[in-house]
């Protein structure tokens, strides 16, 4: 049997809890968690208890002494290019959080760092991993609808992200970079990529400093159109949170994903109802389990393609192309007008 792939996390927030609980669940495919780290010597310790790995403070130290297999960092934007710049000396393969990195430059840094040291490199970016999205996909690429001309991507909710995640109070670019670019990801995923975006962005939460709204529309090379939206402001019950909603279209056939998981799937004139065919683990919160579902299947693909020596589908380079949309909305939502996604 291979041997176990040796893992050290780096990050011990709120979303990390995440990736704890899946590396446990991966076990049998092969994952060993042996360390975390995070500056806050508390919430490292707390994870060192939950795993029952050592807690370190200094990324660079617990690297330096343990030479992983695999790092996955899972701490805020800003500090990515750092510590993964850090993790490419010491480890065969990183799993960098999304946002994958602030600006395309800091992106296309650490890409070319993990190329250069022969790195394996992922970005973890996981809405495309969520079950009924990933029907979703496999539905469309299985022909059922035949090549897919046109879809509404949506993630529209008022739940309450800022108590969570209280910097995203304070973030310039808040709705486009956080979530956008997971809706952009997926829009991506189903549909090709982009010619040109046209966004328009508001900010109708009077407490934020960034936007809270975008809404976008999309042409695909192969002429597909799509429109993209993402708010933290809709008022509307019941709220979804944290699903992603979905309408996609072919010439012979449509895909809707609704809440709670379910499908309904038009081909040849007639639509059937596809039970969510996926059930939430024990560790997953039932109200936000579809996000934690997404995590998992993410860090499962990632274990996956790195224990086989092959790129993930969210490589970093594969990330560029995603990053380079969100620039291009925040761009066109300045300029008020199309942008074409800067070539990578
Ligand atoms: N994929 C998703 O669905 C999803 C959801 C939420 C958050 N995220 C992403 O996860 C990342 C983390 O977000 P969060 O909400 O968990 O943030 P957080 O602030 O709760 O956690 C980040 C942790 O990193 C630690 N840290 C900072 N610098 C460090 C360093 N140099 N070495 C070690 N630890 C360090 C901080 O002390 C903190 O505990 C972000 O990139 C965010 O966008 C993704």
């Amino acid at each position: 049997m291979a041997a176990p792939t040796r893992i050290a996390l780096i990050g011990c927030g709120f979303y990390a809890q995440n990736h704890l609980a899946a590396w446990r669940d991966l076990v049998p495919e092969g994952a060993e968690l042996v360390a975390v780290c995070d500056t806050d010597p508390a919430k490292a310790a707390a994870a060192a208890a939950i795993s029952r790995v050592p807690a370190y403070t200094d990324a660079a130290a617990m690297l330096a002494d343990l030479a992983p297999d695999l790092v996955d960092i899972v701490t805020r934007v800003e500090t990515h290019r750092a510590l993964a710049e850090i993790a490419v000396r010491h480890a065969r393969g990183v799993i960098v959080q999304k946002p994958f990195a602030p600006t395309a430059e800091d992106a296309r840094a650490i890409v070319d760092a993990a190329a250069r040291a022969g790195v394996w490199l992922a970005v973890h970016e996981n809405f495309r991993f969520q079950p009924p999205l990933r029907r979703a996909i496999d539905l469309v690429e299985a022909g059922r609808i035949g090549p897919p001309s046109w879809a509404r991507l949506h993630f529209r909710t008022g739940f309450d992200v800022y108590r969570t995640q209280p910097y995203f109070l304070t973030e310039t670019r808040l709705c486009i970079a956080d979530v956008g670019v997971h809706i952009l990801d997926l829009a991506r995923r189903i549909l090709g990529e982009v010619t040109h975006l046209t966004a328009e962005i508001q900010q109708r939460n009077p407490r934020l400093v960034g936007e809270d709204t975008a809404t976008m529309l999309l042409r695909h090379e192969n002429g597909a159109v799509s429109v993209v939206e993402c708010t933290y402001e809709a008022r509307r019950e019941p709220d979804p949170f944290p699903e992603t909603l979905l309408q996609v279209e072919g010439p012979i056939g449509a895909i809707i994903v609704n809440a709670g998981g379910g499908i309904e799937l038009t081909e040849g004139g007639a639509m059937t109802r596809l039970a969510p065919g996926y059930a939430f683990a024990p560790w997953m919160d039932p109200r936000w389990g579809i996000s934690q579902a997404g995590c998992l299947e993410a860090c499962r693909h990632y274990l996956a393609r790195f224990r086989a020596g092959r790129d993930a589908e969210t490589s970093g380079k594969d990330n560029l192309r995603t990053l380079a949309l969100v620039e291009a909305a925040y761009a066109s939502a300045a300029s008020l007008g199309p942008m074409r996604p800067s070539p990578v």
